[in-house]
């Protein structure tokens, strides 16, 4: 089969397609024939060799979401039968033509979901989840900041604010058509970084009393202005670090008596919370209208370039690479 190899950390180009043998499923595992997969950060993290969690040794076949077809099963496996759409997750092994992962990653497709509005939403729905309620704990009503807005798990933590919070909602993106996309989905006020001092324009949207919370995966230079844009007695939570890991003073803002977190979804993974994600999901797919879908799609060959568009920050909501048909 045609699948993307990493041979070597670092830069896109480090990746090559190559044929290699179409992966044997375990007892416990399906086989899944794709036909798309996500391009998310943490692909990015994982080439660079930069990600905090279970470092895949090389080489490797990137990549760790798939929509697909359920090509055959282990002998264990009682939930998925072949034929079936599924939806799976796997720590490495999405970009190539057949993927394989456990049975307890793989989820079946409602019928009203097509491939690309659930690569949109299985995992980063689950992990908009963690971050507006568990790391974030946001209240109904409250006033929200949201870094990288646009992005794949940004615009669904807007659309949680919305359709769950009745919070009031500033988003924070670089471009205006990254804006534009915001407010579409439901964003009440988006701010341009690149064009203007975003504390300063939350301070004048929020009368000067700045936001409950700012769910923050951008890190880097923000880490020394969001605490100005945070209310006393508010919450900062960190999930990421788009930009750079920075650096906090926490006394810098003493006075505040702010909360801070700095929160990763693997601590949670054996936990309620997660559990809780996943029901999350189902009820939202099985019940909630106008679903996203993927905004920009690329062939498999071109993963480089898909790499490069989402490094650049180019891309809005989620994109992913597809397989020929
Ligand atoms: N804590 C956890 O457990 C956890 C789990 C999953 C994901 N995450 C984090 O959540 C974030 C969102 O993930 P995602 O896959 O949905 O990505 P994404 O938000 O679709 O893409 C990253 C966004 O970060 C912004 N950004 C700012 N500076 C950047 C830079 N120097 N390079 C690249 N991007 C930059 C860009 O938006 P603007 O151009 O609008 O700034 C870009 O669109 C990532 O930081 C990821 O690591 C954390």
């Amino acid at each position: 089969m045609k699948a993307v190899h990493l041979t070597e950390y670092g830069a896109a180009e480090n990746m090559k397609i190559v044929g290699i043998p179409v992966p044997e499923p375990a007892e416990n595992e399906v086989l899944i024939k794709v036909h798309s997969a996500s391009v998310i950060f943490a692909d990015i993290l994982m080439r660079r060799g930069d990600y905090p969690a279970l470092p895949a040794s090389l080489p490797f076949v990137p990549g760790r979401e798939v929509a697909g077809i359920a090509e055959r099963v282990g002998s264990k496996v009682t939930s998925i039968r072949p034929g079936m759409r599924v939806l799976g997750q796997m720590h490495t092994g999405a970009y190539a033509e057949y993927a394989k992962t456990t049975e307890d990653q793989v989820f079946a497709l409602p019928e009203r979901v097509d491939y690309f509005q659930g690569l949109v939403y299985f995992a980063n729905l689950r992990v908009a989840y963690m971050v507006y309620y568990v790391f974030g704990k946001v209240q109904p009503g409250q006033t929200i900041l949201i870094h990288a807005a646009s992005g794949g798990v940004g615009s669904l933590i807007i659309q949680i604010a919305k359709r769950k919070g009745n919070n009031v909602v500033i988003a924070l993106g670089e471009t205006d058509e990254k804006l534009d996309f915001c407010r579409a989905v439901g964003a009440d006020h988006a701010i341009n970084t690149s064009k203007s001092d975003y504390v300063k324009e939350v301070m004048r949207i929020t009368n000067d009393q700045g936001v409950d919370v700012s769910l923050n995966s951008v890190g880097g230079p923000t880490l020394e202005t969001d605490p100005d844009a945070i209310k006393p007695l508010g919450r900062w939570a960190i999930f990421g670090y788009a930009a750079g890991k920075g650096r906090i003073d926490p006394f810098k803002h003493f006075l505040k008596s702010l909360t801070i977190t700095a929160s990763s979804i693997y601590t949670y993974m054996f936990r309620e919370e997660t559990r809780h994600a996943m029901d999350y999901l189902k009820k939202w797919l099985n019940t909630e209208d106008d679903l996203l879908s993927v905004t920009k799609t690329f062939p498999l060959e071109e993963i480089i370039q898909a790499h490069h568009w989402f490094e650049d920050q180019h891309s809005i909501g989620k994109i992913a690479v597809v397989m020929e048909p």
